[in-house]
C-alpha cells in the first residue's frame, strides 16, 4: 500500500516528536504493508511555518536513517497544506511542496468553519494545473450541515482523501458515517493514515482496506490504497488515473 498523508518527520509539527518515534512509526507502517509513505507535515500560517526546502532536507535525512536501520520504507515529500492566501504562487515557487513534486497536493480545510468560495478556489487550482486533495472531509465538524458543499467541491475538481482510522471507527461515529457515505457514493479517491504517533494515530491502513474491500470489492480497495496513490506519485494526469466510481461514467475533467 501507499500512504500519502503522514506526520512522520520528527519535530516539525504535532506529529512525531523525535527520530526514535519516527523509526518506530516507519516499522509499524512496513509491518502493516505500507511500502511508500509521503511525509506531509502541516503548513499552517503562524502555527507551523514549514517550507519546501526544509521538508525536502528532513525527508532526505530521515530516509538515510531508515536505510541505516534497515527499515524498507520509501519516502516522498509533501505537506498537509492549510487553506491560506496565495497558495498557488507558494506552490509554484516550491515553498509549499506537492506530493512527490507532482501536480497533486494535500489541502486541509478549516475544521470548525466552512470556508467560503471553495468551489471557485478549487477551479482556480485546477486551471493552474494543480489537483487539490481535500484531506479527511469526514472529520470536519461542519460536514453535517454542509455535505452538499463538499460534494460540489468534488464536482469542481477536488479529490478526496479519507483517513483510515475514520473508516475503522477510531474517530467515533460521525467520521465513520461520513466515510461510509462518501465511499458508497463513489466520491473517494484515496485512503491514507494521517499518522501522528505510534498509538491511536499510528500509520496503519490494512484494517481500513479490508473494510473497504468488504464494502466495495477488492478492485476498488486496491484503487484507493495503491493504484491512485501510485498514479499521484508518478504525476500521471487525472484522466490517466482510474476514476473514482462517481466520476467513472462521466469521464469529465473533474475526475
Ligand atoms: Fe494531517
Amino acid at each position: 500500500m501507499i500512504d500519502l498523508h503522514s506526520h512522520l518527520l520528527p519535530g516539525v509539527d504535532d506529529g512525531s516528536p523525535d527520530l526514535e518515534v519516527s523509526l518506530d512509526m516507519a516499522r509499524i507502517a512496513v509491518a502493516d504493508g505500507i511500502r511508500i509513505m509521503a511525509c506531509t507535515p502541516h503548513i499552517t500560517p503562524s502555527l507551523y511555518e514549514n517550507d519546501g526546502a526544509q521538508i525536502r532536507e528532513a525527508v532526505a535525512a530521515l530516509a538515510e536513517r531508515l536505510l541505516e536501520a534497515g527499515v524498507d520504507l520509501y519516502l516522498v515529500t509533501g505537506a498537509d497544506v492549510h487553506l491560506a492566501p496565495k497558495l498557488i504562487e507558494r506552490i509554484r515557487s516550491g515553498r509549499v511542496p506537492t506530493v512527490a513534486d507532482s501536480r497533486y497536493f494535500l489541502l486541509e480545510a478549516p475544521h470548525h468553519v466552512a470556508p467560503p468560495r471553495m468551489e471557485e478556489v478549487i477551479r482556480d487550482f485546477r486551471s493552474a494545473g494543480y489537483v487539490p486533495i481535500l484531506t479527511h472531509p469526514e472529520r470536519l465538524s461542519w460536514i453535517d450541515a454542509h455535505y452538499g458543499y463538499i460534494k460540489r467541491m468534488t464536482a469542481a475538481g477536488a479529490w478526496i482523501q479519507l483517513t483510515a482510522g475514520s473508516i475503522t471507527g477510531t474517530f467515533g461515529h460521525q467520521p465513520r458515517y461520513w466515510s461510509e457515505r462518501m465511499l458508497d457514493e463513489g466520491l473517494v479517491h484515496l485512503i491514507a493514515t494521517d499518522a501522528h504517533n505510534t498509538g491511536r494515530r499510528r500509520p496503519a491502513m490494512s484494517k481500513a482496506r479490508e473494510a473497504v474491500a468488504a464494502r466495495l470489492g477488492e478492485a476498488e480497495a486496491e484503487n484507493l490504497c495503491f493504484a491512485r496513490p501510485l498514479g499521484i506519485v508518478r504525476n500521471r494526469a487525472p484522466a490517466d488515473i482510474v476514476a473514482a466510481p462517481a466520476f467513472a461514467a462521466a469521464g469529465t475533467a473533474t475526475t
